[in-house]
């Protein structure tokens, strides 16, 4: 295992009173900006329960946060919290508000163009506004992590932070407000989820048997909660999982002391940009690819990840391996995300714009030993057509 430093600061106000239980959370005298995306949070009344909550506080709204949160429409929310005096953000939404929220906490303090966070990874970052989040779709890990990604449409250019500063004050995470997502943002969660699993337990071993039982434990919960969530939208057991298994994916823990692979996600990011992939939508195509592709430097963990999750023991190694990628692409299906790039009208002209954009943002040597350079991404994305 290798060394590590672990701290997570965020609270999680976790289940069916999470709403009633937060307020106390945010100081009596702050300036809250509650932040939302497009129509859900009012539609399905949590943006009402939100506010009923926080009666007394002093609150300014801004609304229309899209998914892959824009550079553009996050300014527009800086001035008007500068302008009011903003001193605490509250995200009510997915990933994409929290990530728009994290990135509007840093920037309506920062001096300079807030592009240049976004030009830095956030390292920049010396101050942050704290952002609470209630969150009402279980996938980025976004209320308990210290990253946000933000697009820039003008650049086609997706681009993330990170920075302890960025960790939310707290989370609540009620799964009753998940009841109201559609099949489609369901199945999206639960590919998110088990693909950052996968990002930080598919790669090499170090011998981590508690992250890797962490990261097992929590691959097979998908699997068995992730359809039912499809037949059962309002099973609260179910979303209960599916929402503390979403957070725990990615807030540090089964990470920690492992090594980290992510080429799929930054792929994914160029599939977005280019072509408007849903974030997991890029996830379903690249990842099966990536494990055929780089089956050679994955081997033991994807044997590991063959026989104890989908209990392949037999058959020699290439046809266990070619199994587990078979189930793993039956998985995303039956989650309702096609798995091949030509069913969201992606052809093999493309691949070269990909690539391009690829080596513009200096992303040519990805994956946990850097292995992934251009040459092995065209073969990746040949292979997910
Ligand atoms: O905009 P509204 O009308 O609110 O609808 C949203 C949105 O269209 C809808 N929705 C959310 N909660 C709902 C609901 N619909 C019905 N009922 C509810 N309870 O869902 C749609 C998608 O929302 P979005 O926030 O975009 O989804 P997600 O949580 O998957 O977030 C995606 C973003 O997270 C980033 C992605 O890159 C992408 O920009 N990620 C952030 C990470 C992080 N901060 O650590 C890591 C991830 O890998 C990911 O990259
Ligand atoms: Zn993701």
């Amino acid at each position: 295992m290798f060394d590590f430093i672990f701290h997570n600061s965020t609270k999680i106000i976790f289940g069916k009173k999470a709403l009633e239980n937060f307020a106390p959370e945010i100081p009596v005298e702050s300036k809250i900006m509650i932040t939302y995306g497009g129509t859900s949070a009012r539609r399905y009344g949590v943006l009402d329960k939100v506010k009923t909550a926080l009666g007394g506080y002093d609150l300014t709204e801004f609304g229309g946060i899209e998914p892959n949160p824009e550079y553009e429409t996050l300014m527009k929310g800086v001035k008007l919290a500068q302008k009011s005096k903003i001193n605490f953000l509250l995200a009510v939404g997915g990933g994409s508000v929290i990530d728009g929220a994290k990135f509007m906490a840093a920037a309506i303090p920062f001096k300079e163009e807030p592009a240049f966070l976004l030009e830095n990874a956030g390292r920049n970052i010396a101050r942050a506004l704290p952002v609470g989040t209630v969150v009402t779709l279980p996938a980025s890990g976004s209320e308990m992590n210290n990253r946000a990604v933000i697009t820039r449409k003008a650049l086609k250019l997706k681009q993330a932070i990170m920075n302890d500063l960025l960790y939310p004050k707290f989370s609540v995470c009620d799964p009753t407000l998940t009841f109201t997502l559609p099949v489609k943002f369901t199945g999206n969660g639960v590919v998110d989820t088990f693909v950052h699993v996968l990002e930080q337990y598919l790669t090499y071993p170090v011998n981590g048997k508690v992250q890797d039982r962490l990261a097992e434990g929590l691959l097979l919960m998908l699997i068995e909660e992730g359809p039912r969530a499809l037949t059962d939208p309002k099973d609260y057991d179910t979303r209960a999982n599916l929402m503390w298994g979403a957070t725990l994916g990615l807030n540090g823990l089964i990470g920690a002391g492992v090594p980290q692979d992510w080429a799929a996600h930054r792929g994914g990011y160029e599939l977005t940009v280019l072509y408007g992939l849903d974030h997991a939508q890029t996830l379903a195509c690249l990842v099966p690819a990536m494990m055929k592709i780089r089956a050679g430097e994955k081997k033991e963990k994807l044997l590991q990840y063959a026989e104890r999750i989908w209990g392949i023991k037999s058959g020699d190694e290439n046809k266990r391996i070619d199994e587990a990628i078979n189930k793993t692409r039956e998985f995303f299906e039956s989650m309702g995300l096609p798995t091949r790039l030509r069913a969201y009208g992606i052809e093999k002209k493309s691949i070269d714009e990909i690539l391009e954009k690829l080596t513009e943002h200096g992303m040519t040597n990805l994956g946990e030993r850097k292995e992934v350079t251009l040459e092995i991404m065209r073969k990746i994305l040949e292979n997910c057509l």
